[in-house]
């Protein structure tokens, strides 16, 4: 794993980091000096691992819980990093799921629901309230986590949980645009079929087996194929000229 000073004395919020991406995102910004704030999932039932738990004892991390699925949730949260901290110089959107297949003639309301708020509204909400901070640190990155599907529009039974990652990459365009007086840079990784818990419930072993065929690098991408991105993204020294960006992680899945 790639090792430096580069985050020394920044300090990094990351949603959804109690597994997956955004677990592997925490581990990569500790081991390069971070102090992190990461959102470990909706409850502390769940054993996390060591390294997190370590940070934590050490006053490198501090460790949150909060359901997103309605604006008290983010809001708790927000509140909850503004007691610990009075600066972000990183904030990483990345929570989020698909809930369900869900075919178009039967969706209900509350599945719509559900599916655009957390990963569309949160975003949305954990950002405004953040920005405070972020103006504070003088510059800023923040980086979202959106989908190869807010291009290809994503499998059947997908189609709410696209649209919500493409929103978001719409938002953080303009955002880009919005915030770069308070030089604050805006852009997004765009994982395409990473081996997570998110597709141990979504998609069948025969659906990833024909799936990992159509990639030229001819494998399912990892965690760790995907952390990199976020931390190049974060670091001025790395990415200072970039913003308004997306980038994708997948393997060639989708070369266009
Ligand atoms: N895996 C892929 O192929 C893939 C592809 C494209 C984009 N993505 C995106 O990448 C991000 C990370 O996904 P992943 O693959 O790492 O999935 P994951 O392992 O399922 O992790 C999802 C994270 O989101 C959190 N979360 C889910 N529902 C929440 C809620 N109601 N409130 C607050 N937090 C909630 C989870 O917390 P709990 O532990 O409490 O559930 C968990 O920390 C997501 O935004 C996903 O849409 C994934």
């Amino acid at each position: 794993m790639f090792q430096s000073n580069l985050f020394a004395g920044r300090t990094v919020v990351i949603t959804g980091a109690g597994r997956g991406i955004g677990l592997e995102v925490a581990r990569q910004f500790l081991a390069c000096g971070a102090r992190v704030l990461a959102h470990v999932g909706r409850s502390a039932d769940r054993e996390l691992p060591a390294f997190l738990t370590q940070a934590e004892n050490e006053g490198r991390a501090a460790l949150f819980t909060a359901d997103f699925g309605d604006g008290k949730g983010t809001a708790g949260f927000v509140a909850a990093v503004a007691e610990q901290v009075a600066t972000v110089d990183v904030l990483i959107n990345n929570a989020g799921t698909m809930f369900g297949r869900y075919p178009a003639a039967t969706l209900t309301d509350e599945q719509y629901n559900a599916v655009v708020q957390l990963n569309q509204t949160a975003v949305v909400e954990v950002t405004r309230g953040l920005l405070p901070l972020m103006r504070a640190a003088g510059t800023a990155a923040i980086v979202n986590t959106v989908s190869i599907s807010a291009l290809t529009g994503g499998s059947p039974g997908s189609s709410i949980y696209s649209s919500s990652k493409a929103f978001v990459s719409t938002y953080s365009k303009a955002l880009a645009r919005e915030l770069a007086p308070d030089g604050i840079r805006v852009n997004c990784v765009s994982p395409g079929t990473i081996s997570t818990d998110f597709h141990e419930r979504y998609s069948s072993a025969e659906k990833l087996e024909a799936t990992r065929r159509t990639i030229p690098l001819q494998r399912l991408g990892t965690p760790e194929d995907c952390a990199p991105t976020y931390l190049f993204l974060s670091a001025p020294a790395l990415s200072g000229y970039i913003t308004g960006q997306v980038i994708e992680v997948n393997g060639g899945q989708l070369i266009c």
